[in-house]
């Protein structure tokens, strides 16, 4: 695993500190904490005591572009809490889509709390949004809220019409071409955004943004891809590597192989995916696991994932040198990470 420098590993380490504690103050139970709504929020945010609330790479990114073009954090902290919300408001209702019954090492929150109370943690989530920006009142000009406000906008718009094509595409063969589409909606502003709530609490100039955002449009893809790649490979806080398959994910691996394996085995894989979730056992799931490594999807995808970091390292060249230098380091963990 590559490791960042020791002034952006303590940067990492006392932002993540700050969003946990701004996260925290937002989420205070009310007096009178209503069971399974203000106990929710904290376990769906990790933030119960029991079990780290994920890797925080949203906010750390909002936080990291504003601070390193001189913004203060006291203008970002509201953006990077808000994100880190609508992250986690995201999460509780995809596993609820995809049926998963696993997230970061425990049970997904419709499984600890029930489907009822799940949706509602979600709308939670998507509320304490707007309770984090208003937090910025007094500190951030209301122009810089508005704009923060169009980017939230646009982003979701664009997150929720991918999740659509993603649901949509679970049954049935799937193209790259259409994959490439499907995963730039779901996950490329999903992970731009966070950059460019950054610029914009920095006051950085417009060329500025539009260089992070297509900077992320190829990171969003690298990390989804990469996502994928480690959901066969290691079991990544779920039950057991492969849950993708089970959920009949049609992911990168699934398109080349649509596209790659013989007709006979590609049938055969997408009558696996097609199975319902509890009906796919583990020799199916290992059954799907050697089609796509044979052939050559794990080995594409990691070709595919390499040519999006080389892209997203091209994109931050007319970016000021010491924001390329940490984004640099950022793209390399992206592209090795194994969690
Ligand atoms: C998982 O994101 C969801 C995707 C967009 C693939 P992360 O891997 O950033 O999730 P956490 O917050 O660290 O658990
Ligand atoms: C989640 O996508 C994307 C968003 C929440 C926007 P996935 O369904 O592919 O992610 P995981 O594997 O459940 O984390
Ligand atoms: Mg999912
Ligand atoms: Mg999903
Ligand atoms: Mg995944």
């Amino acid at each position: 695993m590559k490791r960042f420098t020791p002034e952006l590993e303590e940067f990492f380490a006392s932002a993540q500190r700050d969003v946990d504690h701004v996260l925290r103050a937002l989420i205070a139970p009310h007096e009178n904490p209503i069971p399974n709504l203000d106990d929710g929020i904290a376990y769906a945010l990790g933030l119960d005591g029991e079990a780290a609330g994920g890797k925080r790479l949203r906010p750390l990114l909002c936080l990291l572009v504003a601070h390193t073009l001189g913004g203060k954090m006291s203008s970002a902290m509201p953006f990077a809490a808000a994100i880190e919300f609508m992250h986690n408001f995201c999460l509780v209702h995809d596993d609820i889509e995809d049926c998963d019954e696993f997230r970061r090492g425990r049970p997904a929150v419709w499984k600890k709390f029930g489907l009822a109370h799940a949706i509602n943690i979600g709308d939670y989530l998507f509320t304490k949004i707007f309770a984090a920006l208003l937090t910025g009142v007094g500190e951030i000009p209301p122009e810089k809220l508005v704009r923060f406000f169009a980017l939230m906008s646009a982003t979701l718009d664009h997150t929720h019409r991918g999740q659509a094509l993603d649901i949509n595409a679970r049954s049935g063969r799937l193209s790259i071409e259409r994959y490439m589409a499907l995963v730039t909606e779901k996950t490329g502003y999903y992970l731009a955004a966070p950059l460019v709530a950054g610029a914009i609490a920095a006051d950085a100039p417009p060329d500025v943004e539009e260089t992070l955002n297509s900077y992320g449009m190829f990171i969003g893809p690298l990390f989804q891809i990469k996502d994928d790649l480690i959901d066969l490979t290691t079991s990544k806080g779920r039950a057991a590597p492969g849950s993708d398959i089970c959920e009949g994910k049609r992911s990168y691996l699934v398109a080349y192989a649509c596209e790659h394996a013989r007709e006979s085995e590609v049938e055969e894989l997408m009558a696996i995916l097609d199975l319902p979730r509890e009906r796919t056992t583990p020799e199916d799931v290992a059954r799907a696991m050697n089609i796509l490594e044979r052939c050559g999807a794990l080995d594409d995808a990691r070709r595919v994932c390499g040519e999006l970091k080389t892209a997203a390292l091209e994109a931050l060249m007319p970016l000021p040198a010491k924001l390329r230098e940490v984004l640099w380091q950022v793209t390399e963990y992206l592209a090795d990470r194994k969690t």
